[in-house]
């Protein structure tokens, strides 16, 4: 059995748990929270689980094979790094860290312990991201010529990142799984419409080699809430909705292509013809589980036959090197910076 403690009973923390507890190979043993209603209102339901308000007696405990960090943000570095200095594996919520240098810290810290490092992003379990991935790895998609997505939505405002540290860290995490290329600028524009602390929209630009760019728009301001991604490749096109109930992944076999009829004066647009590709759409069908319950069995695989996770601290860092780019694109009001 894979014994386990929760760090962080809050929105999130509830659902690790659940997932936890579902999985036959694991024990929740502890869910730790500073907040003792919260851990009250769990032992209501689950009275086995220790619930400590320390989470450093989850880590003394020589019982506890991995530690599940669901606090936030600007506590993760910390917890991770007493939680692996004590032979724990570690599943980090996304973002992983504050930084790049605490993501890179913790990473050689983890290799030198012989221990894995897990980061929650959860949408690389859901069926939708899988089959897509599927799909451009069977070589049906061709070359990928953008990314676009749209994550917006009324609130749920937070207290401690903007909005691109909250939401955008999915979309990063599934375009850094599509694309297994490494990006090299990004461009950020926000306003903070609500409060000063914390942009509350953003409009982020990703490049890459080659001309290959990705656009993300996030916003805690708008009235209807989407979750759209556009995969436009040069043999079909793919968009994810992931708020429709059974059609979450449309296949397009869409596309456009230039045809020169002079091939002395190719510059020229007037001897261009373009050419567009109209076919079928074909809606693949999507495995339905919760993607939580496909990560937790994926952690246990790996952990059982220490294999690499789809989602580790290398994962984690790529997203934290867009993440921190973007902050410093922000401060210069949209400038493309270097990724690092
Ligand atoms: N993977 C996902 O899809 C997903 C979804 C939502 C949130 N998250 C991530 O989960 C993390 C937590 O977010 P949330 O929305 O649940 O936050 P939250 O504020 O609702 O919950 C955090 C909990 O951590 C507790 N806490 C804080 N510091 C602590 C400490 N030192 N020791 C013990 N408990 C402590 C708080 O009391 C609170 O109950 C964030 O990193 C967030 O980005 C991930």
């Amino acid at each position: 059995m894979i014994n386990i403690g929760v760090i962080g009973y809050g929105y999130w923390g509830p659902n690790l748990v659940r997932n936890f507890g579902e999985n036959p190979d694991i024990d929740v043993i502890y869910v730790c929270d500073r907040d003792e209603v919260r851990l009250a209102n769990l032992k209501s339901k689950m009275p086995a689980v220790k619930t400590p308000v320390d989470y450093m007696e989850v880590l003394r405990d020589d019982n506890i094979n991995l530690v599940a960090i669901a606090t936030p943000v600007a506590t993760h570095y910390q917890i991770a790094k007493d939680a692996l200095t004590l032979g724990k594996h570690v599943l980090i919520e996304k973002p992983m860290t504050l930084n790049v240098k605490q993501a890179l810290e913790l990473i050689e810290l983890s290799k030198r312990q012989g221990l894995h490092i897990f980061v929650d992003h959860t949408y690389l379990f859901t069926g939708a991201v899988k089959k897509i991935k599927e799909l451009y790895a069977a070589g049906e998609m061709g070359d990928v010529l953008f990314f676009d997505s749209v994550r917006v939505n009324l609130g749920l405002f937070q207290s401690d990142v903007n909005v691109i540290w909250d939401l955008a860290p999915h979309d990063f995490s599934i375009m850094a799984y599509l694309i297994e290329k490494e990006p090299t600028e990004v461009s950020a524009i926000g306003a903070k419409r609500l409060y000063d602390a914390f942009e509350d929209i953003a409009y982020v630009t990703v490049k890459f080699e080659g001309g290959l760019i990705a656009h993300f728009h996030v916003n805690w301001m708008s009235p209807v809430k989407i979750r759209r991604i556009i995969v436009g490749a040069s043999k079909k096109m793919v968009v994810f909705d992931d708020l429709s109930a059974d059609e979450k992944i449309k296949v397009y076999d869409k596309g456009i292509r230039l045809l020169n009829n002079n091939d002395n004066e190719k510059s020229s647009v007037y001897n261009t013809l373009i050419q567009y590709r109209v076919g079928d759409v074909f809606i693949p069908k999507v495995e339905a589980k919760e993607a939580l319950k496909v990560e937790v069995a994926h952690i246990v695989d790996c952990l059982k036959n220490n294999a690499t996770p789809i989602s580790d601290g290398y994962t984690g860092l790529r997203v934290m090197k867009l993440l921190e780019a973007t902050n410093l694109s922000l401060s210069k009001n949209g400038a493309f910076v270097p990724i690092g």
